[in-house]
């Protein structure tokens, strides 16, 4: 059974809908650890009502990101962490980092990549009017959103609707969307071949 770790920084809903799906019996791989770098990061409460060990690594407590990241690697390394989940943490992640956990490390993005990568993908879209968006799974490389697309689900953009409701309906895409890729990877069935991840069956 894999061990998993979720690193997040707001409100931690995908990290919930992680939970609820490990609850069900829908995840054969088990949240350990949950890490975020904002002390009153609403995830820290979510992980300790579940259960799950919620530690909070204060970035002014190192000199820069790399010491920061070391400190994380550390904290995963000894838990004993073979999948990284990173639901809403707000920091970008070193080389050194990535190189820690090759392709062991998964992101969410509120949009279809490749667009609208980096913050605020839902806000992007909807400024630039498109009719279609959605979310992302993807494992994390050195770059900003640009790894291996594990997992896609389109939304469609709704005449006259806000920006705030076309987030919720993104949420609940997520929701659905992070756990089937965590399971996926949890039972070995992705396999990755340059910019293309498979699925086997
Ligand atoms: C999600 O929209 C995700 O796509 C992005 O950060 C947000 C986290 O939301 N990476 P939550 O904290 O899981 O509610």
């Amino acid at each position: 059974m894999k061990q998993i770790a979720v690193l997040a920084s707001g409100r931690g809903s995908n990290l919930e809908a992680i939970l609820e799906a490990e609850r069900r019996g829908e995840l054969s791989g088990q949240v350990v650890l949950v890490i975020s770098d904002r002390r009153d990061a609403l995830a820290l409460e979510k992980a300790e009502r579940a259960g799950v060990k919620a530690l909070f690594l204060d970035p002014e407590d190192y000199d820069g990101r790399e010491s920061y990241d070391q400190a994380l690697i550390d904290q995963l390394k000894s838990a004993g962490i073979g999948l990284v989940v990173l639901a809403g943490f707000m920091r970008l992640l070193s080389p050194l980092f990535v190189r820690s956990f090759p392709q062991q490390i998964l992101n969410i993005h509120p949009s279809l990549l490749p667009a609208f990568p980096g913050t605020d993908g839902v806000e992007q879209a909807f400024a630039h009017g498109v009719k279609v968006t959605g979310c992302t799974v993807h494992f994390v490389d050195e770059g900003l959103d640009s790894g291996p697309i594990i997992l896609q689900e389109a939304v469609p953009v709704i005449q006259r609707e806000t920006v705030r409701t076309l987030q919720e309906r993104i949420h609940g895409a997520e929701h659905r969307l992070y756990p089937t890729a965590i399971d996926l990877f949890c039972r070995d069935r992705l396999k990755v071949e340059g910019r293309r991840c498979y699925i086997i069956e």
